[in-house]
C-alpha cells in the first residue's frame, strides 16, 4: 500500500507536496519522492527513507507536480525503485499505488522494442507506455495505457510538455480530488489534502480524471452525475484514517489487506515467488519443510503448518526461531520458511543463516519487501499487508497465515496431495474472507462488551483445538501484550493433564469451537471447565451449536473449516483490544515492547 499525490495550480508545489506525503506516510515509508514542473522538464527528488529525508530545496519553484510515499511490492526500497518514475525520455513522472501483475511481460516487450530500465519496480512499464503512446494529450495516453495493465493501480502523470495537468486514474486502489481555494488536488487518501479543502470527489474503478489550477473533468467508467462532497471530519483524527489508534484501524483494513494478498494467487500455478533461481515447482519437491518464526509469526506459522501437512502432503515441523537448531543429516531435502513481519527480527534471521548454513533451502515469508529477510533467504514472498504501525500484529498475522494457506494450495495442487476438487474448493473458501471479516467487522458490540468485562481479570484462558489452537495461542498473545491480563493460550486436550487446577469459580476461559468435527470435543473441554466455575465464552462460527449449553456465545460468519481461522483470529484481536482500552493500556505502543526486535 503506497500513499500517492498530485496538486495543480498551488504557489509552491514541492512545500505542499511534501507536506502532504508526511500524512501519507503511514500508508507506506520505504522510500519516497516527488516530481515538480521545471519549465518544460520536470525535476525530481526521491530518497530511499522517510519522506522527512527528501531534500525539497533542491528543487525549482513550481505550481504543480505529483508525488509518493512507498510501501514496495516490487524491488526493494532504493532510490532508483522510489516513485515517481520517468521513461528514456524523461518526459513523463508516473507515481503509482498498487501491484501491475503483468508487469514482466510489458517490460519484455518495451525492453525489445529498445526501451531502457532503470528500477525493479512494476510501475515503470507505465511510464514508458505513455512515452509510446503520447500525443499530445497526458489523460488521453493514461486511457489509453491503462487498458494494458492488468492487476490493481491508482495512478497519477504528468507531462513536461502540459503544464498544470495532473492526470489520474484508478482501479481497485483509491483515489480522491480535492477542490480548494489554493488549487486542485488529486490522492490516494483526503488526509493528504484536507488542510485546504473538505470539498472531495472520490474516483471509482475506470475514471480517468484531469485535474488543473481551475477545474477538473473526470471521465467516468460508467455514467453518473459527478459532483463534490464535504467531508466532514478534522484533519487531526486523520492520520489514524478515523481510528482512535493504529491497532483498531489495522484490524479493520484486514478484508483489504487479504484481497491485496489473494491479487494474482487464487488461480492454481501462478504465485509469485520471488527468487533469482527458486520457481514454485521447485518448493514443490521438498516432502520435508521447517517453519521458523517469533511471536504472533510463530503463532501463524503454526496454522499454516497444518495445511501444508493436508493439502500437499509436506511433513511439517514448527520452531520458535529462538530455539531452531538445524538437522544436517535432512537439511539438503529440508525447506525452511521464515516467516517474519518486519522481515528483521534478529531471532528469526539468525536461525536463516543457521538453516542456510546447514544446506537446506529458505524461503521468506514477510511484509517489508527489502528487508533483510528477503535478501537473505534463497526465496521470497511479500504478505502484501501495507505498514502495520501498531506493535501488536493484527493484519501481519492473517496476512501471513493467508499467504502459507495459498501456498500450501498451490504446493498441494503441485504435489498432487489433497484432492484437486477440495484444493478448488478451499481455494473458494479463501476468497470469501474478506467479505466474512468485513461482515464480522460491521458489528463488535458484543466482543467489545466482552473485552470490557475481561478487563477486571487478571488472568484467563484461551482454548483452541487443530487450527484452533494456534489461534488460541495468538488470541493469548493480543491479550497479554496490550492489555496486560496474563492470558494462557492452550490446547483444549492440555487441559487434563495439569492446567485444569488453575480453573477456580469466576476463570474467563475464550473457547474457540468451530463447528464440525471439532465441535464435540471442544464441547467436552468447555463442559470440563465450566463444571470448575469457569466462565465459558464460546466463539463459534455454528448458530445452533450452544443454544442449550448455558455458555455465553459470540457467533462468527462462515461455516467452512477453513475460513474460522481468520474469523477466530479477529475476534481475539477485537478482545484484546477493548480489554486494553477499558484498562487504559498503551495500545499502539504496549510497556517493553518494540515493532521489530532486532536484537538477540
Ligand atoms: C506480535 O503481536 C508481536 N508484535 C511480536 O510477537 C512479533 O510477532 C514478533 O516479535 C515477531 O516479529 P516479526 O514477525 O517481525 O518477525
Amino acid at each position: 500500500m503506497c500513499g500517492i499525490l498530485g496538486c495543480a495550480g498551488v504557489d509552491d508545489a514541492a512545500s505542499i507536496l511534501y507536506e502532504g506525503l508526511e500524512r501519507l506516510e503511514y500508508r507506506g515509508y520505504d522510500s519516497a519522492g516527488l516530481a515538480v514542473a521545471n519549465g518544460n522538464t520536470l525535476a525530481l527528488e526521491r530518497v530511499a527513507g522517510r519522506v522527512h529525508q527528501l531534500n525539497i530545496r533542491s528543487l525549482p519553484p513550481a505550481t504543480y507536480g505529483i508525488a509518493h510515499t512507498r510501501w514496495a511490492t516490487h524491488g526493494p526500497p532504493t532510490k532508483a525503485n522510489a516513485h515517481p518514475h520517468q521513461p528514456c525520455d524523461a518526459s513523463v513522472a508516473i507515481a503509482h499505488n498498487g501491484i501491475i501483475e503483468n508487469h514482466a511481460e510489458l517490460r519484455n516487450a518495451l525492453e525489445t522494442s529498445g526501451h531502457t530500465f532503470t528500477s525493479d519496480t512494476d510501475t515503470e512499464v507505465v511510464a514508458h507506455l505513455l512515452e509510446d503512446t503520447y500525443d499530445g494529450d497526458i489523460v488521453a495516453s493514461l486511457d489509453t495505457v491503462k487498458e494494458q495493465l492488468e492487476g490493481t493501480y491508482a495512478l497519477l502523470a504528468i507531462h513536461a510538455e502540459e503544464p498544470g495537468v495532473v492526470a489520474a486514474t484508478r482501479y481497485r486502489s483509491p483515489l480522491v480530488l480535492g477542490l480548494a481555494e489554493q488549487g486542485n488536488f488529486v490522492a490516494s487518501d483526503v488526509v493528504a489534502f484536507r488542510a485546504y479543502t473538505d470539498q472531495v470527489i472520490f474516483l471509482e474503478d475506470g475514471d480517468v480524471a484531469r485535474v488543473t489550477r481551475d477545474s477538473y473533468d473526470v471521465t467516468p467508467a460508467t455514467p453518473r452525475t459527478i459532483e463534490p462532497q464535504r467531508v466532514d471530519w478534522k484533519l487531526e483524527e486523520a492520520t489514524k484514517a478515523g481510528f482512535p489508534h493504529f491497532m483498531l484501524k489495522e484490524i479493520h483494513e484486514q478484508p483489504r489487506s487479504i484481497e491485496e494478498a489473494l491479487v494474482g494467487r487464487t488461480n492454481l500455478g501462478t504465485f509469485d515467488i520471488e527468487s533469482n533461481d527458486l520457481t514454485l515447482p521447485d518448493l514443490a519437491c521438498f516432502d520435508d519443510a521447517v517453519f521458523i518464526a517469533c511471536g504472533s509469526s510463530y503463532n501463524a506459522a503454526l496454522a499454516a503448518s497444518r495445511l501444508f501437512q493436508t493439502h500437499a502432503n509436506i511433513a511439517t515441523r514448527v520452531e520458535l526461531a529462538s530455539e531452531y537448531e538445524p538437522l544436517e543429516a535432512t537439511a539438503e531435502r529440508t525447506l525452511v520458511i521464515a516467516v517474519t513481519q518486519s522481515g528483521e527480527t534478529a531471532d528469526t534471521l539468525d536461525a536463516l543463516r543457521k538453516a542456510q548454513n546447514s544446506g537446506a533451502t529458505t524461503l521468506s515469508v514477510t511484509n517489508v519487501v527489502g528487508s533483510t529477510a528477503t535478501r537473505q533467504a534463497d526465496a521470497w514472498v511479500p504478505i502484501r499487508a501495507g505498514p502495520e504501525i501498531s506493535v501488536a500484529a493484527t493484519k501481519s498475522f492473517t496476512g501471513q497465515l493467508n499467504v502459507l494457506h495459498l501456498l500450501a494450495l498451490h504446493l498441494g495442487h503441485l504435489r498432487r496431495g489433497s484432492s484437486q476438487p477440495k484444493i478448488h474448493e478451499e481455494m473458494e473458501a479463501l476468497r470469501h474472507v474478506p467479505t466474512l471479516l468485513r461482515s464480522l467487522l460491521d458489528d463488535t458490540t458484543h466482543l467489545d462488551q466482552i473485552g470490557r468485562w475481561l478487563a477486571d481479570h487478571e488472568r484467563c484462558f484461551v482454548l483452541g483445538k487443530g487450527q484452533g489452537h494456534a489461534v488460541a495461542l495468538e488470541s493469548a498473545l493480543k491479550i497479554k501484550e496490550i492489555s496486560y491480563i496474563h492470558a494462557e493460550g492452550l490446547a483444549a486436550g492440555e487441559l487434563k493433564h495439569g492446567p485444569l487446577a488453575l480453573i477456580e469459580d469466576g476463570t474467563p476461559v475464550l473457547a474457540l469451537a468451530p463447528g464440525g468435527t471439532l465441535m464435540d470435543s471442544m464441547r467436552s473441554s468447555m463442559e470440563e471447565v465450566a463444571a470448575r466455575g469457569a466462565h465459558v465464552i464460546a466463539l463459534t462460527d455454528t448458530r445452533e451449536a450452544f443454544q442449550d449449553s448455558g455458555f455465553e456465545t459470540v457467533h462468527a460468519p462462515g461455516e467452512e473449516p477453513s475460513t474460522f481461522p481468520y474469523t477466530a483470529t479477529v475476534m481475539g484481536q477485537v478482545i484484546a483490544y477493548y480489554a486494553a482500552i477499558e484498562r487504559g493500556t498503551n495500545v499502539d505502543k504496549p510497556r517493553n515492547l518494540a515493532k521489530s526486535v532486532t536484537v538477540e
